[in-house]
């Protein structure tokens, strides 16, 4: 049984009749343009087919409360009064209707189940899609119209301000407004998006995206993240610019001999990522998949050199893809230090890949992989019931 049809069956033997309202969100993966958000830059993610479903019904106490099927635990908190116990997945929805009543939405409560099938903690963004599947439930049952752009930034501020977490927009943007076959150029300044086809391969057969978890989690990567943010901070200030975004490869390559290396090979990172970025979608919009991976291997090295955000698992699992017959590119995905790499590989050799690549890191690492072929899916949404 599906998570869609799981959550309305627990509903119905809940609340009975009439039938729920049904709202999903899914996590993401980035093909490109990692750690230039809070850059102000550009990302290229797509949402996955892996998500958060939930089944409600509305309340007339301001009372919301909610059974997570994967936590086997009922939360219940009151819109009037929030309280933050710092702890627990209750936290990223409390967060989501703290942020929408700062900024003036009228919320009504609502009861209901959730189940999702993101994998946790493998920087998937699963709690990108608790938020934004959250943000879609009170839209639901408030009847406020829905901006994803508007939802991606109040998913954030409950992030960043109720969860404690210092992330960029990316995730939250992805999760809202994700395109079915596509992925989304996303310029983090200005929240515009242009969404990207997946290319075909060049003798016209398709290709798929694939997620290579490497298993690897890390403790502290909040330090390490918020550490590369100071670093670029910095950067942005020694040329005297808002964000990495405003400088150029040309002004950057005039000063980087004056740089301290820390910081230039941090700088370096960012202002070429986003140029890798900007051509990537160029390649997706020219169907061209060998250079959309050629950019994505190109992409690997400066995490692994420039931003050190690779470990060495990562690291193994990005080459043994890299040198599958059928992979276009491969590189490192998400917030880095530990979790997933993603490839883009031939539809012809998908099988053989998996195969391949899962043998080749058992036997470099001692470690199982866990591999998911994806489909670029929607974004945040409602789903009709018949
Ligand atoms: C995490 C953050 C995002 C982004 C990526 C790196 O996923 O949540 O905002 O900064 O790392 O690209």
């Amino acid at each position: 049984m599906g998570l869609q049809q799981k959550v309305t069956a627990t509903f119905t033997e809940k609340f009975g009749t009439p039938l729920p309202l049904l709202v999903q969100a899914p996590g993401r993966v980035n093909l490109i343009g990692e750690h230039t958000d809070y850059n102000d830059g550009f990302v290229l993610p797509m949402a996955i087919d892996r998500g958060i479903w939930l089944a409600l019904r509305p309340r007339d106490d301001h009372q919301v409360a909610i059974e997570s099927l994967d936590f086997g635990e009922t939360a219940v908190f009151h819109l009037t009064n929030l309280q933050n116990t710092k702890s627990g997945w209750a936290e990223y929805l409390k967060g989501v209707a703290w942020a929408l009543q700062e900024n003036g939405y009228a919320l009504r409560g609502w009861e209901g189940v959730m189940a999702g099938n993101v994998p946790k903690g493998a920087g998937l963004s699963s709690s990108a899609a608790l938020e934004l599947a959250t943000a879609r439930a009170f839209q639901q049952v408030s009847g406020f119209a829905w901006d994803a752009a508007q939802m991606a930034k109040l998913s954030q501020l409950a992030e960043n301000k109720w969860v404690g977490v210092n992330c960029g927009i990316m995730d939250q943007m992805i999760s809202a407004a994700g395109e079915a076959g596509h992925a989304l150029l996303i310029d983090c300044r200005t929240l515009v998006t242009e969404s990207v086809p997946l290319p075909p391969a060049p003798d016209g057969s398709g290709t798929a995206v694939v997620i290579l978890d490497t298993t690897t989690r890390r403790g502290l990567v909040d330090s390490a993240y918020n550490e590369r943010r100071e670093q670029c901070e910095a950067a942005a200030a020694y040329f005297g610019v808002p964000a990495l975004r405003d400088v150029s490869i040309s002004e950057f390559l005039a000063e980087a001999d004056n740089l301290e290396s820390l910081t230039r090979r941090r700088a370096k990172h960012v202002i070429t990522e986003n140029l890798r970025t900007l051509n990537a979608a160029k390649a997706m919009q020219n169907a061209d998949a060998p250079l959309l991976g050629q950019l994505m291997n190109e992409s690997h090295i400066s995490m692994r050199d420039d931003f050190e955000i690779t470990n060495d698992e990562l690291n193994v699992m990005a080459e043994a893809a890299q040198s599958h017959p059928g992979c276009f590119g491969a590189r490192m995905t998400g917030g880095g230090f530990a979790g997933c790499a993603v490839a883009l590989v031939h539809e012809d050799h998908i099988d053989d890949f998996v195969a391949a690549v899962s043998n080749q890191y058992r036997q470099q690492t001692n470690l199982k992989p866990n591999i998911y072929v994806c489909q670029p899916s929607d974004g945040a949404s409602v789903i009709t019931q018949n």
